[in-house]
């Protein structure tokens, strides 16, 4: 009946109190409340919002549906990292092993593929016997002796957001501000974190493209992290492009295993740099951005943050030769590459048409017991405002057979558009948000 009255009353305009958050949550997570009940409460919260203090009550029921990691007996910063969403968007492979190496502890816990956006739990699987189901036990084992743990959700952290997540994905719900801010910090804030660093994307494959929105989100996950004494940072980054050049699982633990070898695309290196530096500063270990640049740098050039990530690979099961072989990694059967079909500027690479292609591909899911191919996806090499002929390779399509390179080429000529000319991209990284306030982001 509880669940009932309370989506009526959200129906309506009304308010749920902190205590009927906490009960609908309790019986949602033992399966009392069923899914119907929570996607009609879902819509009726993406219409009608919650306020401040209902989005804390909610984060905090969800939070409490399941365990915490306790690292306090740790004696080093311990960081995560958060992206709202994107299609290309490696930054975690990468970052988790760089940060680590640098002597912050990372517990990351990530999601998978929602909506047209990939997730890293799928990129790590696509590493041969990459294990992301750890139990807490595990996971705390893997930071204190590894100093990372790449791991999922599983019914011990967070499961009311666990269900609710793919529950959002198939009901249209996830492009909410309250629901987008109570699914990463009900998550995070149970990793029992000293800090936080949030990737809020804005632009046309952003689920929140708008930069107010974007702002607002962040400003919404910073406060409900100050909640509970956890410093929270955001940076705004562009998702008006893909991030790097591969889309696709398999394809993009390949760039992220480059780029942790010195050579990434200059926008991941920038993004990936960028929020690095703040995990590093939340972390305790630097003292500004210059030097956590600097260090970050060295451990790339020096090979210590590739041989962190064969570590941690290794430490969960996988098979850590990817690093020094990326050919191991699952390959498609068969590729062929999109070229220019007329002269022209590149205007537009979308990347939710990329997103969905990926999916079409085989390589996300529709449903949620949907099996990932994690082979395919396409490699873009043509970026908004590049200047091209007509019959030049502008990207490559990597699919299981002739019908699926058919299927990439038609997605690629929707999502790649040659004009006259371009409107200018948006900022890679925009703005910076904190407690204190917002900043256009300096570099
Ligand atoms: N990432 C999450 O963890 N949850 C959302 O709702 C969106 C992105």
């Amino acid at each position: 009946m509880l669940a009932r009255t309370l989506i009526e009353r959200k129906r309506d305009g009304g308010r749920i109190t902190s205590s009927e958050w906490r009960t609908l949550m309790q019986r949602y997570g033992s399966g009392e409340v069923p899914d119907y009940q929570m996607a009609a409460l879902a819509m009726a919260i993406f219409f009608n919002g919650l306020d401040r203090s209902e989005i804390g009550a909610m984060t905090d029921a969800m939070l409490r549906s399941g365990a915490s990691l306790d690292l306090t007996h740790l004696r080093v910063g311990r960081v995560d990292k958060h992206s709202t969403g994107g299609v290309g968007d490696k930054v975690s492979l990468v970052l988790a092993p760089l940060v680590a190496c640098l002597g912050v502890a990372v517990p990351m816990m990530s999601g998978r593929g929602l909506g047209h956006t990939g997730g890293t739990l799928d990129k790590l699987e696509a590493i041969p016997g990459f294990r992301t189901d750890l139990s807490l036990n595990e996971a705390i084992r893997l930071v204190e002796r590894v100093g990372c743990a790449l791991i999922g959700q599983t019914n011990e952290i967070a499961p009311a957001d666990r269900r609710l997540y793919a529950l959002r994905d198939a009901t249209a719900t996830v492009e909410s501000i309250p629901l987008i801010s109570a699914s990463i910090m009900s998550k995070k804030l149970a990793e029992g974190l000293t800090g936080l660093v949030l990737d809020v994307k804005r632009g046309s494959g952003a689920f929140l493209p708008e930069l107010d929105r974007g702002l607002a989100l962040a400003q919404t996950m910073i406060d409900l992290g100050a909640d509970y004494g956890c410093p929270v940072v955001a940076l705004l980054t562009a998702m008006d492009r893909p991030l790097g050049r591969a889309c696709g699982n398999a394809l993009e633990v390949e760039e992220a295993i480059m780029a942790l070898r010195g050579d990434g695309p200059a926008d991941l290196m920038s993004v990936t740099y960028a929020l690095g530096a703040e995990m590093l500063l939340l972390g305790g270990v630097v003292a500004d951005r210059d030097e956590a640049r600097r260090r970050m740098e060295v451990a790339i050039s020096s090979g210590k943050a590739a041989a962190k990530f064969e570590e941690i690979i290794a430490a969960q099961g996988g098979n850590p030769a990817v690093v020094e072989d990326p050919s191991l990694l699952p390959q498609a059967v068969e590729c062929e590459l999109f070229l220019a079909p007329r002269d022209g500027v590149v205007a537009h690479v979308e990347p939710r048409a990329i997103g969905r292609g990926i999916t079409m591909l085989g390589g996300g899911r529709t449903k949620v017991e949907d099996v990932v191919d994690p082979s395919v996806g396409f490699v873009i090499t043509a970026r908004p405002g590049d200047i091209v002929r007509a019959g030049e390779p502008l990207a490559t399509v990597f699919a299981r057979d002739r019908d699926g390179v058919a299927g990439g080429l038609a997605v690629l000529r929707e999502a790649i558009r040659i004009a006259d000319d371009a409107e200018p991209p948006l900022p890679l990284i925009s703005h910076r948000v904190t407690e204190a306030g917002v900043e256009v982001y300096d570099g």
